[in-house]
Protein backbone atom coordinates (compact mmCIF):
# COMPACT_ATOMS: atom_id res chain seq x y z
CA UNK A 1 0.00 0.00 0.00
CA UNK A 2 3.03 2.41 1.14
CA UNK A 3 4.80 1.51 -2.05
CA UNK A 4 2.22 3.71 -4.18
CA UNK A 5 3.23 6.77 -2.23
CA UNK A 6 7.16 6.43 -3.38
CA UNK A 7 7.62 7.90 0.49
CA UNK A 8 10.26 7.13 2.20
CA UNK A 9 9.52 4.09 4.83
CA UNK A 10 9.07 5.42 8.50
CA UNK A 11 11.67 5.64 10.92
CA UNK A 12 12.86 2.02 11.72
CA UNK A 13 12.17 2.78 15.25
CA UNK A 14 8.50 3.81 14.89
CA UNK A 15 8.01 0.60 12.07
CA UNK A 16 8.86 -1.88 15.84
CA UNK A 17 6.32 0.45 18.00
CA UNK A 18 3.83 -0.21 15.40
CA UNK A 19 4.14 -3.91 15.36
CA UNK A 20 3.92 -4.46 18.76
CA UNK A 21 0.96 -1.97 19.01
CA UNK A 22 -0.95 -3.61 16.25
CA UNK A 23 0.27 -6.97 17.36
CA UNK A 24 -1.24 -5.88 20.69
CA UNK A 25 -4.64 -4.67 18.72
CA UNK A 26 -5.44 -8.36 17.58
CA UNK A 27 -4.94 -9.90 20.55
CA UNK A 28 -7.91 -7.90 21.75
CA UNK A 29 -10.30 -9.81 24.25
CA UNK A 30 -13.95 -10.47 23.52
CA UNK A 31 -14.98 -7.98 25.64
CA UNK A 32 -19.10 -8.48 24.88
CA UNK A 33 -19.15 -11.46 26.66
CA UNK A 34 -16.75 -10.56 29.72
CA UNK A 35 -19.52 -8.44 31.78
CA UNK A 36 -21.78 -9.51 34.13
CA UNK A 37 -23.66 -6.70 34.54
CA UNK A 38 -26.62 -6.74 32.19
CA UNK A 39 -26.11 -5.21 29.31
CA UNK A 40 -27.74 -1.44 28.70
CA UNK A 41 -30.76 -1.10 26.42
CA UNK A 42 -29.88 1.67 24.37
CA UNK A 43 -27.19 3.96 23.82
CA UNK A 44 -27.40 7.36 22.24
CA UNK A 45 -24.34 9.09 20.73
CA UNK A 46 -24.64 12.71 19.51
CA UNK A 47 -23.16 13.69 16.41
CA UNK A 48 -22.04 11.61 13.18
CA UNK A 49 -18.60 13.04 12.95
CA UNK A 50 -15.38 10.33 12.85
CA UNK A 51 -15.51 11.17 16.66
CA UNK A 52 -19.16 9.69 17.16
CA UNK A 53 -19.21 7.29 14.16
CA UNK A 54 -16.31 5.71 15.66
CA UNK A 55 -17.64 5.87 19.35
CA UNK A 56 -20.41 4.13 18.02
CA UNK A 57 -18.51 1.29 16.17
CA UNK A 58 -16.34 1.12 19.84
CA UNK A 59 -19.20 0.72 22.15
CA UNK A 60 -20.69 -2.27 19.63
CA UNK A 61 -17.54 -3.92 19.91
CA UNK A 62 -17.61 -3.76 23.73
CA UNK A 63 -21.14 -3.81 24.53
CA UNK A 64 -22.41 -6.51 22.06
CA UNK A 65 -24.73 -6.22 19.07
CA UNK A 66 -27.88 -6.32 20.73
CA UNK A 67 -26.72 -3.07 22.01
CA UNK A 68 -29.53 -0.35 20.33
CA UNK A 69 -27.49 2.44 18.83
CA UNK A 70 -29.17 5.86 17.95
CA UNK A 71 -26.99 8.51 16.23
CA UNK A 72 -28.01 12.11 15.83
CA UNK A 73 -26.87 14.36 13.51
CA UNK A 74 -27.76 17.73 12.82
CA UNK A 75 -26.41 18.10 9.39
CA UNK A 76 -24.63 15.41 7.49
CA UNK A 77 -22.72 12.37 8.51
CA UNK A 78 -18.70 12.98 8.32
CA UNK A 79 -19.46 16.60 10.30
CA UNK A 80 -15.29 18.20 9.31
CA UNK A 81 -14.94 15.54 6.97
CA UNK A 82 -16.62 17.16 3.79
CA UNK A 83 -16.13 17.34 0.37
CA UNK A 84 -17.35 19.72 -2.26
CA UNK A 85 -18.63 19.35 -5.84
CA UNK A 86 -16.50 20.66 -8.92
CA UNK A 87 -17.38 20.05 -12.48
CA UNK A 88 -18.86 16.76 -11.53
CA UNK A 89 -16.00 15.82 -9.64
CA UNK A 90 -15.26 16.32 -5.96
CA UNK A 91 -12.56 16.71 -3.55
CA UNK A 92 -11.89 17.31 -0.02
CA UNK A 93 -12.80 20.29 1.56
CA UNK A 94 -11.84 19.17 5.46
CA UNK A 95 -10.11 17.04 7.26
CA UNK A 96 -7.33 15.89 4.38
CA UNK A 97 -4.88 13.72 5.20
CA UNK A 98 -3.63 11.31 8.05
CA UNK A 99 -0.71 9.64 8.98
CA UNK A 100 0.29 5.95 8.22
CA UNK A 101 1.01 5.83 12.07
CA UNK A 102 -3.10 6.49 12.76
CA UNK A 103 -3.84 2.74 13.79
CA UNK A 104 -7.45 3.69 14.09
CA UNK A 105 -7.67 5.15 11.20
CA UNK A 106 -5.63 3.12 9.49
CA UNK A 107 -7.69 -0.12 11.14
CA UNK A 108 -11.39 1.17 10.05
CA UNK A 109 -10.39 1.76 6.03
CA UNK A 110 -9.04 -1.90 6.39
CA UNK A 111 -12.00 -3.66 8.16
CA UNK A 112 -14.42 -1.58 5.96
CA UNK A 113 -12.60 -2.42 2.87
CA UNK A 114 -11.57 0.99 1.83
CA UNK A 115 -9.00 2.39 -0.68
CA UNK A 116 -6.15 4.44 0.17
CA UNK A 117 -6.07 7.47 -2.62
CA UNK A 118 -3.19 7.43 -5.05
CA UNK A 119 -1.08 10.79 -4.26
CA UNK A 120 0.14 12.71 -6.87
CA UNK A 121 3.27 14.25 -6.75
CA UNK A 122 3.44 17.83 -6.45
CA UNK A 123 6.30 20.35 -4.62
CA UNK A 124 5.29 22.71 -1.53
CA UNK A 125 7.47 25.76 -1.01
CA UNK A 126 7.12 28.47 1.16
CA UNK A 127 6.05 31.94 0.11
CA UNK A 128 6.99 35.70 2.17
CA UNK A 129 4.67 37.64 0.11
CA UNK A 130 7.07 38.41 -2.17
CA UNK A 131 9.39 35.56 -2.92
CA UNK A 132 9.74 32.02 -2.39
CA UNK A 133 12.33 31.15 0.51
CA UNK A 134 12.17 27.38 0.70
CA UNK A 135 12.00 25.15 -2.29
CA UNK A 136 10.51 21.35 -1.72
CA UNK A 137 12.50 19.07 -3.97
CA UNK A 138 10.12 16.22 -3.78
CA UNK A 139 6.35 15.85 -2.12
CA UNK A 140 5.56 17.38 1.13
CA UNK A 141 7.56 20.00 3.33
CA UNK A 142 9.59 18.08 5.57
CA UNK A 143 10.64 15.58 3.37
CA UNK A 144 13.21 18.62 1.91
CA UNK A 145 16.27 17.42 2.17
CA UNK A 146 17.59 20.63 1.55
CA UNK A 147 16.89 21.65 4.95
CA UNK A 148 19.74 19.84 6.06
CA UNK A 149 22.02 22.06 4.72
CA UNK A 150 20.29 25.09 5.13
CA UNK A 151 19.46 25.06 8.55
CA UNK A 152 21.49 22.00 10.15
CA UNK A 153 21.18 20.76 13.67
CA UNK A 154 17.56 22.19 13.75
CA UNK A 155 15.75 20.03 11.44
CA UNK A 156 17.29 16.78 12.82
CA UNK A 157 16.44 18.09 16.39
CA UNK A 158 13.02 18.87 15.68
CA UNK A 159 12.83 15.59 14.01
CA UNK A 160 13.82 13.36 17.04
CA UNK A 161 11.53 15.75 19.21
CA UNK A 162 8.81 15.19 17.42
CA UNK A 163 9.53 10.93 17.19
CA UNK A 164 9.81 10.87 20.81
CA UNK A 165 6.57 12.08 21.56
CA UNK A 166 4.90 10.02 18.91
CA UNK A 167 6.45 6.87 20.35
CA UNK A 168 5.49 7.97 23.62
CA UNK A 169 1.69 8.67 22.26
CA UNK A 170 1.55 5.39 20.59
CA UNK A 171 1.52 3.41 24.14
CA UNK A 172 -2.29 5.13 24.25
CA UNK A 173 -2.68 1.62 21.49
CA UNK A 174 -1.26 -0.82 23.89
CA UNK A 175 -3.45 0.25 26.55
CA UNK A 176 -6.52 0.89 24.78
CA UNK A 177 -5.73 -3.01 23.43
CA UNK A 178 -5.88 -4.25 27.06
CA UNK A 179 -8.97 -2.67 27.96
CA UNK A 180 -8.05 0.70 29.73
CA UNK A 181 -9.58 3.78 29.87
CA UNK A 182 -9.28 7.07 31.88
CA UNK A 183 -11.65 8.95 33.22
CA UNK A 184 -9.70 12.47 32.59
CA UNK A 185 -7.45 13.98 29.92
CA UNK A 186 -4.71 14.36 32.60
CA UNK A 187 -4.33 11.40 33.31
CA UNK A 188 -4.61 9.80 29.80
CA UNK A 189 -1.92 12.24 28.92
CA UNK A 190 -0.04 11.37 32.42
CA UNK A 191 0.10 7.57 31.82
CA UNK A 192 1.50 8.19 28.12
CA UNK A 193 4.21 11.01 28.35
CA UNK A 194 4.11 11.63 32.39
CA UNK A 195 3.86 15.17 33.49
CA UNK A 196 5.82 16.78 30.41
CA UNK A 197 2.90 15.44 28.43
CA UNK A 198 0.37 17.27 30.63
CA UNK A 199 2.32 20.32 31.20
CA UNK A 200 2.62 20.64 26.56
CA UNK A 201 -0.75 21.18 26.86
CA UNK A 202 -0.43 24.61 28.51
CA UNK A 203 3.14 25.73 27.08
CA UNK A 204 3.84 26.87 23.59
CA UNK A 205 5.27 24.66 20.79
CA UNK A 206 7.85 27.35 20.14
CA UNK A 207 9.20 27.13 23.80
CA UNK A 208 9.20 23.35 24.07
CA UNK A 209 11.61 23.52 20.32
CA UNK A 210 14.20 26.19 22.12
CA UNK A 211 14.20 23.88 25.01
CA UNK A 212 15.56 21.41 22.45
CA UNK A 213 18.07 23.30 20.47
CA UNK A 214 15.66 24.30 17.20
CA UNK A 215 16.72 27.45 16.53
CA UNK A 216 14.57 30.53 16.23
CA UNK A 217 15.21 31.22 12.55
CA UNK A 218 14.19 27.46 11.65
CA UNK A 219 10.87 28.13 13.81
CA UNK A 220 9.68 31.80 12.14
CA UNK A 221 10.87 30.12 8.51
CA UNK A 222 9.23 26.86 8.75
CA UNK A 223 7.38 25.46 11.97
CA UNK A 224 5.64 28.81 11.04
CA UNK A 225 4.72 27.81 7.59
CA UNK A 226 3.33 24.58 8.50
CA UNK A 227 1.31 25.53 11.58
CA UNK A 228 -0.26 28.38 9.36
CA UNK A 229 -1.06 25.80 6.74
CA UNK A 230 -2.41 23.79 9.83
CA UNK A 231 -5.75 25.51 9.72
CA UNK A 232 -3.90 28.78 10.24
CA UNK A 233 -2.70 28.01 13.84
CA UNK A 234 -0.13 30.29 15.05
CA UNK A 235 3.46 29.44 16.85
CA UNK A 236 0.89 29.79 20.03
CA UNK A 237 -0.47 26.32 19.69
CA UNK A 238 0.80 24.33 22.72
CA UNK A 239 3.25 21.56 22.64
CA UNK A 240 1.45 18.28 22.34
CA UNK A 241 -0.81 19.66 19.47
CA UNK A 242 2.27 21.28 17.74
CA UNK A 243 4.38 18.19 17.84
CA UNK A 244 0.35 15.35 16.51
CA UNK A 245 0.61 18.54 13.45
CA UNK A 246 4.58 18.33 12.73
CA UNK A 247 4.17 14.53 12.89
CA UNK A 248 1.41 14.77 10.48
CA UNK A 249 3.50 16.56 8.20
CA UNK A 250 6.36 14.08 8.25
CA UNK A 251 5.42 12.27 4.87
CA UNK A 252 3.26 9.45 4.85
CA UNK A 253 0.47 11.24 4.75
CA UNK A 254 -3.19 9.79 2.76
CA UNK A 255 -6.18 10.27 2.25
CA UNK A 256 -9.32 7.97 1.21
CA UNK A 257 -10.14 7.09 -2.10
CA UNK A 258 -13.42 8.45 -2.66
CA UNK A 259 -13.39 10.79 0.28
CA UNK A 260 -12.39 10.43 4.20
CA UNK A 261 -16.32 10.93 5.13
CA UNK A 262 -16.60 7.48 3.61
CA UNK A 263 -15.15 6.33 7.00
CA UNK A 264 -17.89 7.67 9.03
CA UNK A 265 -21.04 6.19 6.87
CA UNK A 266 -18.98 3.09 6.50
CA UNK A 267 -18.59 2.79 10.31
CA UNK A 268 -22.26 3.76 11.09
CA UNK A 269 -23.27 0.97 8.26
CA UNK A 270 -21.28 -1.22 9.84
CA UNK A 271 -22.84 -0.91 13.37
CA UNK A 272 -26.00 -0.72 12.01
CA UNK A 273 -26.79 2.40 13.98
CA UNK A 274 -29.68 3.92 13.63
CA UNK A 275 -29.09 7.59 12.34
CA UNK A 276 -31.84 10.26 13.88
CA UNK A 277 -31.50 13.30 11.36
CA UNK A 278 -32.35 15.78 14.20
CA UNK A 279 -30.75 18.76 16.18
CA UNK A 280 -30.47 17.53 19.61
CA UNK A 281 -31.57 20.13 22.16
CA UNK A 282 -31.48 19.28 25.38
CA UNK A 283 -30.30 16.49 27.80
CA UNK A 284 -32.10 15.40 31.19
CA UNK A 285 -31.50 13.30 33.79
CA UNK A 286 -34.07 10.76 35.33
CA UNK A 287 -33.66 7.69 37.09
CA UNK A 288 -35.32 4.38 37.29
CA UNK A 289 -34.57 1.31 39.90
CA UNK A 290 -31.71 3.63 40.77
CA UNK A 291 -30.02 3.76 37.88
CA UNK A 292 -29.38 7.28 35.63
CA UNK A 293 -31.62 7.49 32.46
CA UNK A 294 -31.41 10.26 30.11
CA UNK A 295 -34.03 11.95 28.21
CA UNK A 296 -32.19 12.88 24.85
CA UNK A 297 -34.77 16.07 23.69
CA UNK A 298 -34.66 16.64 19.34
CA UNK A 299 -35.88 18.70 16.98
CA UNK A 300 -36.63 18.43 13.44
CA UNK A 301 -38.53 19.18 10.43
CA UNK A 302 -41.49 16.74 12.13
CA UNK A 303 -41.13 19.12 15.31
CA UNK A 304 -39.68 18.04 18.78
CA UNK A 305 -39.13 14.43 20.44
CA UNK A 306 -37.18 12.76 22.76
CA UNK A 307 -36.05 9.27 23.45
CA UNK A 308 -34.48 7.92 26.94
CA UNK A 309 -31.23 6.10 27.03
CA UNK A 310 -28.81 4.50 29.55
CA UNK A 311 -25.62 5.83 27.92
CA UNK A 312 -25.35 9.36 26.41
CA UNK A 313 -21.75 10.29 24.53
CA UNK A 314 -21.52 13.85 23.33
CA UNK A 315 -19.17 13.82 19.58
CA UNK A 316 -19.56 17.52 19.38
CA UNK A 317 -18.39 20.44 20.74
CA UNK A 318 -20.19 21.95 23.81
CA UNK A 319 -18.33 25.07 23.94
CA UNK A 320 -19.67 26.34 20.87
CA UNK A 321 -23.11 28.03 21.53
CA UNK A 322 -24.01 27.16 17.70
CA UNK A 323 -24.52 24.05 18.47
CA UNK A 324 -26.62 25.04 21.97
CA UNK A 325 -27.53 21.66 23.80
CA UNK A 326 -28.47 22.49 27.55
CA UNK A 327 -28.52 20.16 30.51
CA UNK A 328 -31.41 19.62 32.63
CA UNK A 329 -32.11 17.92 36.12
CA UNK A 330 -28.12 17.71 37.09
CA UNK A 331 -27.44 17.92 40.39
CA UNK A 332 -25.05 19.87 40.75
CA UNK A 333 -25.40 21.13 37.34
CA UNK A 334 -23.46 20.86 34.36
CA UNK A 335 -21.59 23.91 34.03
CA UNK A 336 -20.95 25.85 30.97
CA UNK A 337 -18.24 25.10 28.75
CA UNK A 338 -15.43 27.83 28.43
CA UNK A 339 -13.64 28.72 25.63
CA UNK A 340 -13.27 29.50 21.58
CA UNK A 341 -12.89 28.06 18.59
CA UNK A 342 -10.75 28.96 15.77
CA UNK A 343 -11.99 29.74 12.56
CA UNK A 344 -10.53 28.67 9.15
CA UNK A 345 -12.28 29.20 5.69
CA UNK A 346 -11.71 27.21 3.09
CA UNK A 347 -12.23 28.14 -0.47
CA UNK A 348 -12.31 25.66 -3.20
CA UNK A 349 -11.41 27.65 -6.59
CA UNK A 350 -11.69 26.28 -10.05
CA UNK A 351 -10.12 28.92 -12.15
CA UNK A 352 -6.60 30.08 -13.85
CA UNK A 353 -3.64 30.58 -11.03
CA UNK A 354 -2.08 33.96 -11.11
CA UNK A 355 1.49 32.99 -11.56
CA UNK A 356 2.70 36.92 -11.74
CA UNK A 357 1.61 37.40 -8.38
CA UNK A 358 4.14 35.21 -7.29
CA UNK A 359 6.69 36.02 -9.35
CA UNK A 360 6.08 33.71 -11.82
CA UNK A 361 5.48 35.78 -15.19
CA UNK A 362 5.13 32.41 -17.58
CA UNK A 363 2.41 30.66 -15.74
CA UNK A 364 4.29 27.68 -17.75
CA UNK A 365 7.16 27.99 -15.23
CA UNK A 366 5.16 27.62 -11.92
CA UNK A 367 6.76 24.52 -10.50
CA UNK A 368 4.22 24.11 -7.14
CA UNK A 369 1.31 22.53 -6.08
CA UNK A 370 1.41 23.60 -3.00
CA UNK A 371 1.81 26.94 -1.42
CA UNK A 372 2.67 27.69 2.10
CA UNK A 373 3.39 31.03 3.78
CA UNK A 374 5.20 32.92 6.43
CA UNK A 375 3.44 35.21 8.91
CA UNK A 376 3.94 38.87 6.22
CA UNK A 377 1.89 41.84 6.52
CA UNK A 378 0.11 41.76 3.31
CA UNK A 379 -0.58 38.54 3.23
CA UNK A 380 -4.49 37.36 3.32
CA UNK A 381 -3.91 33.49 2.85
CA UNK A 382 -2.28 30.65 4.58
CA UNK A 383 -2.25 28.26 2.08
CA UNK A 384 -2.84 27.19 -1.04
CA UNK A 385 -3.19 23.50 -2.94
CA UNK A 386 -3.95 22.47 -6.35
CA UNK A 387 -5.64 19.28 -5.71
CA UNK A 388 -6.71 16.30 -6.58
CA UNK A 389 -10.36 14.25 -6.96
CA UNK A 390 -11.09 12.22 -4.44
CA UNK A 391 -11.48 9.31 -6.80
CA UNK A 392 -9.03 9.36 -9.58
CA UNK A 393 -8.03 7.34 -12.17
CA UNK A 394 -4.68 5.62 -12.48
CA UNK A 395 -4.18 7.92 -15.80
CA UNK A 396 -4.66 11.18 -13.64
CA UNK A 397 -2.21 13.86 -14.19
CA UNK A 398 -2.11 16.70 -11.97
CA UNK A 399 -3.33 20.25 -13.76
CA UNK A 400 -0.45 21.89 -14.83
CA UNK A 401 -0.21 25.64 -13.62
CA UNK A 402 -1.24 27.32 -17.27
CA UNK A 403 -4.72 24.71 -16.92
CA UNK A 404 -7.68 25.73 -15.16
CA UNK A 405 -7.07 23.83 -12.01
CA UNK A 406 -8.84 23.13 -8.52
CA UNK A 407 -7.08 24.95 -5.69
CA UNK A 408 -8.28 24.87 -2.39
CA UNK A 409 -7.34 28.12 -0.52
CA UNK A 410 -7.16 28.34 3.20
CA UNK A 411 -7.30 32.12 4.95
CA UNK A 412 -7.86 33.59 8.10
CA UNK A 413 -10.90 35.52 6.33
CA UNK A 414 -13.20 35.06 3.61
CA UNK A 415 -11.78 36.22 0.67
CA UNK A 416 -12.02 38.95 -0.63
CA UNK A 417 -13.20 39.62 -4.54
CA UNK A 418 -10.07 41.49 -5.14
CA UNK A 419 -8.03 39.36 -3.38
CA UNK A 420 -9.51 36.64 -5.53
CA UNK A 421 -8.54 38.28 -8.40
CA UNK A 422 -4.84 39.10 -7.13
CA UNK A 423 -4.19 34.73 -6.42
CA UNK A 424 -6.17 34.20 -9.90
CA UNK A 425 -6.02 35.46 -13.95
CA UNK A 426 -9.74 34.47 -13.79
CA UNK A 427 -12.23 31.69 -12.17
CA UNK A 428 -15.37 29.64 -12.74
CA UNK A 429 -16.00 28.84 -9.42
CA UNK A 430 -15.63 29.47 -5.94
CA UNK A 431 -17.11 27.17 -2.67
CA UNK A 432 -16.76 28.80 0.69
CA UNK A 433 -16.70 26.75 3.66
CA UNK A 434 -16.56 28.72 7.22
CA UNK A 435 -15.16 26.17 9.54
CA UNK A 436 -15.03 26.18 13.11
CA UNK A 437 -11.73 24.43 12.86
CA UNK A 438 -9.86 23.24 16.26
CA UNK A 439 -9.63 24.95 19.43
CA UNK A 440 -8.63 28.57 19.91
CA UNK A 441 -6.09 26.80 22.66
CA UNK A 442 -5.17 29.59 25.17
CA UNK A 443 -9.21 30.49 25.78
CA UNK A 444 -9.55 27.76 28.37
CA UNK A 445 -7.02 27.37 31.62
CA UNK A 446 -8.18 23.71 32.33
CA UNK A 447 -9.38 21.05 30.21
CA UNK A 448 -12.77 20.22 30.12
CA UNK A 449 -14.13 16.53 31.73
CA UNK A 450 -15.05 13.58 29.91
CA UNK A 451 -17.39 12.05 32.78
CA UNK A 452 -20.37 14.68 32.53
CA UNK A 453 -22.51 12.58 34.87
CA UNK A 454 -22.16 8.94 35.73
CA UNK A 455 -22.94 7.29 32.11
CA UNK A 456 -23.23 10.82 30.28
CA UNK A 457 -19.30 11.49 28.21
CA UNK A 458 -17.47 14.05 26.73
CA UNK A 459 -16.05 12.60 23.79
CA UNK A 460 -14.55 16.30 22.13
CA UNK A 461 -12.58 17.03 25.02
CA UNK A 462 -9.59 15.33 23.55
CA UNK A 463 -9.41 17.83 20.92
CA UNK A 464 -8.45 20.75 23.34
CA UNK A 465 -4.96 18.50 23.79
CA UNK A 466 -4.50 17.97 19.70
CA UNK A 467 -7.67 17.94 17.13
CA UNK A 468 -7.68 15.54 14.15
CA UNK A 469 -9.36 12.57 12.80
CA UNK A 470 -6.98 10.22 14.71
CA UNK A 471 -7.34 11.98 18.25
CA UNK A 472 -10.80 11.74 17.47
CA UNK A 473 -10.62 8.39 17.13
CA UNK A 474 -8.59 7.27 20.12
CA UNK A 475 -10.25 9.51 22.04
CA UNK A 476 -13.87 7.74 20.57
CA UNK A 477 -11.85 4.38 21.85
CA UNK A 478 -11.46 5.75 25.64
CA UNK A 479 -14.83 6.42 25.80
CA UNK A 480 -16.50 3.58 25.03
CA UNK A 481 -14.20 1.58 27.04
CA UNK A 482 -14.72 4.19 30.05
CA UNK A 483 -18.40 3.21 29.48
CA UNK A 484 -18.18 -0.09 28.94
CA UNK A 485 -15.98 -0.09 32.21
CA UNK A 486 -17.89 1.76 34.65
CA UNK A 487 -20.70 -0.53 33.39
CA UNK A 488 -19.26 -3.17 34.58
CA UNK A 489 -17.52 -1.60 37.63
CA UNK A 490 -14.78 -2.58 36.73
CA UNK A 491 -12.37 -0.08 38.72
CA UNK A 492 -8.95 -1.95 37.68
CA UNK A 493 -9.37 -0.89 34.30
CA UNK A 494 -10.17 2.77 35.19
CA UNK A 495 -6.78 5.39 35.40
CA UNK A 496 -4.34 2.62 36.31
CA UNK A 497 -0.95 3.67 36.97
CA UNK A 498 2.15 2.48 35.86
CA UNK A 499 0.55 0.97 32.71
CA UNK A 500 3.28 0.77 30.68
CA UNK A 501 4.64 -1.97 33.25
CA UNK A 502 1.44 -3.23 33.46
CA UNK A 503 0.84 -4.37 30.11
CA UNK A 504 3.88 -5.76 29.53
CA UNK A 505 3.32 -8.69 32.64
CA UNK A 506 -0.23 -9.21 30.78
CA UNK A 507 1.35 -9.81 27.40
C1 LIG B 1 -10.28 22.64 6.96
C2 LIG B 1 -9.91 21.50 7.88
C3 LIG B 1 -8.78 20.74 7.61
C4 LIG B 1 -8.42 19.68 8.43
N1 LIG B 1 -7.36 18.90 8.10
C5 LIG B 1 -7.13 17.78 8.82
C6 LIG B 1 -6.16 16.84 8.39
O1 LIG B 1 -5.53 17.01 7.33
N2 LIG B 1 -5.94 15.74 9.15
C7 LIG B 1 -6.66 15.51 10.31
O2 LIG B 1 -6.44 14.47 10.95
N3 LIG B 1 -7.59 16.37 10.73
C8 LIG B 1 -7.85 17.48 10.01
N4 LIG B 1 -8.83 18.34 10.41
C9 LIG B 1 -9.47 18.10 11.72
C10 LIG B 1 -10.50 16.98 11.63
O3 LIG B 1 -11.32 17.19 10.51
C11 LIG B 1 -11.33 17.00 12.91
O4 LIG B 1 -10.46 16.92 14.02
C12 LIG B 1 -12.28 15.82 13.00
O5 LIG B 1 -12.96 15.63 11.78
C13 LIG B 1 -13.27 16.07 14.13
O6 LIG B 1 -14.27 15.05 14.13
P1 LIG B 1 -15.40 15.01 15.25
O7 LIG B 1 -16.27 13.88 14.93
O8 LIG B 1 -14.75 15.00 16.58
O9 LIG B 1 -16.17 16.39 15.13
P2 LIG B 1 -17.10 16.89 13.92
O10 LIG B 1 -16.60 16.39 12.64
O11 LIG B 1 -17.25 18.35 14.10
O12 LIG B 1 -18.51 16.17 14.19
C14 LIG B 1 -19.50 16.68 15.05
C15 LIG B 1 -20.86 16.41 14.42
O13 LIG B 1 -21.88 16.70 15.37
C16 LIG B 1 -22.96 17.33 14.73
N5 LIG B 1 -23.70 18.09 15.74
C17 LIG B 1 -23.28 19.19 16.40
N6 LIG B 1 -24.20 19.60 17.28
C18 LIG B 1 -25.24 18.74 17.18
C19 LIG B 1 -26.50 18.65 17.84
N7 LIG B 1 -26.88 19.54 18.77
N8 LIG B 1 -27.34 17.63 17.49
C20 LIG B 1 -26.97 16.73 16.54
N9 LIG B 1 -25.79 16.79 15.89
C21 LIG B 1 -24.93 17.77 16.21
C22 LIG B 1 -22.29 18.20 13.67
O14 LIG B 1 -23.19 18.51 12.63
C23 LIG B 1 -21.14 17.30 13.21
O15 LIG B 1 -21.51 16.50 12.12
C24 LIG B 1 -9.20 19.41 9.59
C25 LIG B 1 -10.35 20.17 9.86
C26 LIG B 1 -10.70 21.19 9.01
C27 LIG B 1 -11.97 21.96 9.31
C1 LIG C 1 5.34 21.04 34.65
O1 LIG C 1 4.98 22.36 34.97
C2 LIG C 1 5.08 22.67 36.35
C3 LIG C 1 4.50 24.05 36.59
O2 LIG C 1 4.63 24.88 35.47
C4 LIG C 1 6.54 22.54 36.79
O3 LIG C 1 6.68 22.82 38.14
C5 LIG C 1 7.01 21.12 36.51
O4 LIG C 1 8.39 21.00 36.81
C6 LIG C 1 6.78 20.73 35.06
N1 LIG C 1 7.08 19.32 34.91
C7 LIG C 1 7.76 18.82 33.89
C8 LIG C 1 8.03 17.36 33.93
O5 LIG C 1 8.14 19.50 32.96
C1 LIG D 1 -30.82 27.27 21.06
O1 LIG D 1 -31.86 26.52 21.70
C2 LIG D 1 -32.99 27.32 22.06
C3 LIG D 1 -33.97 26.42 22.82
O2 LIG D 1 -33.94 25.10 22.34
C4 LIG D 1 -33.62 27.91 20.79
O3 LIG D 1 -34.71 28.74 21.13
C5 LIG D 1 -32.55 28.73 20.05
O4 LIG D 1 -33.08 29.19 18.81
C6 LIG D 1 -31.31 27.89 19.77
N1 LIG D 1 -30.26 28.69 19.17
C7 LIG D 1 -29.57 28.29 18.09
C8 LIG D 1 -28.47 29.23 17.66
O5 LIG D 1 -29.79 27.26 17.48
C1 LIG E 1 -1.85 39.17 -10.94
O1 LIG E 1 -0.71 39.52 -10.18
C2 LIG E 1 -0.11 40.74 -10.57
C3 LIG E 1 1.16 40.91 -9.76
O2 LIG E 1 0.90 40.92 -8.37
C4 LIG E 1 -1.11 41.89 -10.36
O3 LIG E 1 -0.54 43.10 -10.80
C5 LIG E 1 -2.38 41.59 -11.12
O4 LIG E 1 -3.36 42.58 -10.82
C6 LIG E 1 -2.93 40.23 -10.72
N1 LIG E 1 -4.20 39.91 -11.33
C7 LIG E 1 -4.39 39.62 -12.61
C8 LIG E 1 -5.81 39.32 -12.98
O5 LIG E 1 -3.50 39.58 -13.41
C1 LIG F 1 -15.35 10.08 -9.68
O1 LIG F 1 -16.68 10.36 -9.28
C2 LIG F 1 -17.38 11.20 -10.17
C3 LIG F 1 -18.68 11.54 -9.53
O2 LIG F 1 -19.33 10.39 -9.01
C4 LIG F 1 -17.53 10.51 -11.52
O3 LIG F 1 -18.19 11.36 -12.42
C5 LIG F 1 -16.15 10.18 -12.05
O4 LIG F 1 -16.25 9.44 -13.23
C6 LIG F 1 -15.36 9.37 -11.02
N1 LIG F 1 -14.01 9.21 -11.53
C7 LIG F 1 -13.33 8.08 -11.40
C8 LIG F 1 -11.96 8.10 -11.96
O5 LIG F 1 -13.77 7.09 -10.87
Amino acid sequence: MMAEFAQPPPPARWLLFLTVAVGGMRTEPSFAAAGDAAPPGKIAVVGAGIGGSSVAYFLQQHFGPQVQLDVYEKAVVGGRLATVTVNKQSYESGGAFFHSLNLHMEDFVQQLGLKHRREVAGKSAIFTGEQFVLEETDWYLLNLFRLWWHYGMSFLRLQMWVEEVMEKFMRIYRYQAHGYAFSHLEELLRSLGGDTFVNMTQRSVVESLLEVGVTQRFIDDVIMAILRANYGQSVLVPAFAGAMLLAGAQGNRWAVEGGNKLVCSGLLKLTKANIIHARVTTISLHSSEGKPLYQVHYENEDGPGSNFYDIVVIATQLHDSKNNITFQNFDPPIAEFPGTFHTTVTSIVHGYLNSSYFGFPDPKLFPFASVLTTEAPGLFFNSMDNICPINISNTFKRKQPQEAAVWRVHSQHPLEKQELKMLFRSYYSVQVTEWQVCPDYGSVKNLPPIILHDSLFYLNTMEWAASSMEMSAVAAKNVALLAYNRWNHDVEKIDQKDLMHKVKTEL
